[in-house]
């Protein structure tokens, strides 16, 4: 089966393991909701604070219910770490980290293209990439995919 046809039922199966990219204000509330209905949830969070926080099952976003996190890191189904090694278990990520403006009002990337690098230097072949940063069009395309492209690996056949 070819890893896209893969990857597709692992979805519908529920199989499939997430990979969340920043667990703030958006990205914690979709962690909690993918756990919620069963898949696999791995965030990805710098900030050590939170990441011990969701690991111990305590809050700090508003949009989250406190029994919920706990529940969902009770059973295993949500844990968050700090750095990056553990992109090779994820089947998708979902990129949630900041995108400030900038003082010309353009969003500031750096993030964005910090964690793309450190996704690209651990890309294996049947990941789907989701970038939820608020951006201008052209962002996966123009900034992302050089950068994930880098790896040897080809957008469509293998990612
Ligand atoms: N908050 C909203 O309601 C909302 C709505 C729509 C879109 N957005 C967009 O979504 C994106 C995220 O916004 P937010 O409000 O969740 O931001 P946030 O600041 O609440 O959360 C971002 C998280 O990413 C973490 N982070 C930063 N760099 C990282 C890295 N290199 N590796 C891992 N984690 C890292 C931060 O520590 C933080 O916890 C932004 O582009 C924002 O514009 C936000």
């Amino acid at each position: 089966m070819e890893s896209k046809d893969r990857l597709i039922r692992n979805i519908r199966n529920k199989e499939a393991t997430v990979g969340v990219v920043g667990l703030g204000y958006v990205g914690l509330p979709f962690a909690v909701e993918k756990a919620k209905v069963g898949f696999r949830v791995i965030g990805i969070e710098n900030n050590p604070i939170r990441a011990a926080k969701v690991n111990r099952g305590e809050n700090y976003i508003q949009d989250v219910r406190d029994e919920e996190l706990r529940e969902l890191v009770s059973k295993g189904l949500l844990v968050a770490d700090t750095g990056f090694d553990r992109v090779p278990e994820m089947d998708v990520i979902v990129i949630c980290v900041p995108t400030p403006l900038t003082k010309n009002l353009t969003p500031d990337l750096q993030y964005v293209e910090k964690v793309t690098r450190e996704i690209a230097a651990r890309l294996r072949p049947g990941q789907l990439i989701s970038l939820e940063s608020t951006t201008y069009p052209g962002t996966t395309e123009e900034v992302m995919l050089p950068i994930l492209e880098s790896s040897g690996l080809k957008v469509e056949r293998d990612f």
